[in-house]
């Protein structure tokens, strides 16, 4: 059985993951008002796959006869100038989940809970994933920020991202 402050933690991460979603579908409307439809496509996938992150705790709470409490979801910013902007709020939002990450898994292990410490290590693994993606986007849209074709080709790249691929990889993954 989960400690209460295991639980209340493992809660307050299914409603940071929740919000991601939330956030990253803000972005993704708004790159589809600027017809940057590749980073639309993108963003709305990985906020799929904030929402399937927040299941993966939902479910393990279950699993542990832990008592699943969600929580209200702030409304996310809606307004960018750009879509460098909107990458660069992606990163520090990754990185921000990071730091939680790492702080419900020194939790965890402060408490025992060694089931919640092996589901924090998938998580962990996971964000060293995100943020290196993403971090790469950054870094890319910023080497080719006064070059609008350049920009259009790595638009196009990004948009061949599917919600299928990303079910494969995850199922590989384990
Ligand atoms: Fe679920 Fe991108 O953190």
């Amino acid at each position: 059985m989960l400690s209460p402050v295991v639980q209340d933690a493992l809660n307050e991460q299914i409603s940071t993951e929740l919000f991601s979603s939330y956030n990253y579908l803000a972005m993704s409307a708004y790159c589809d008002s600027v017809s940057f439809r590749g980073c639309a496509q993108w963003l709305r996938v990985q906020s799929q796959e904030e929402y399937q992150h927040a299941m993966k705790l939902y479910d393990f709470l279950l699993a542990r006869n832990g008592k699943v409490v969600l929580r209200e979801i702030r409304a996310p910013r809606v307004a960018y100038g750009s879509i460098g902007e909107v990458f660069h709020e992606s990163l520090k939002q990754e990185e921000e989940v990071s730091r939680r990450i790492d702080s419900l898994y020194e939790l965890a292990f402060k408490e025992k809970a060694f089931a919640a410490l092996v589901e924090m290590q998938w998580f962990i693994s996971e964000q060293v994933e995100e943020e290196r993606t993403v971090r790469d986007i950054v870094a890319k849209i910023e080497l080719l920020k006064d070059d609008p074709s350049a920009l259009l080709d790595l638009d196009r790249e990004l948009g061949s991202r599917t919600a299928e691929e990303e079910a494969d990889e995850a199922e590989a993954a384990g």
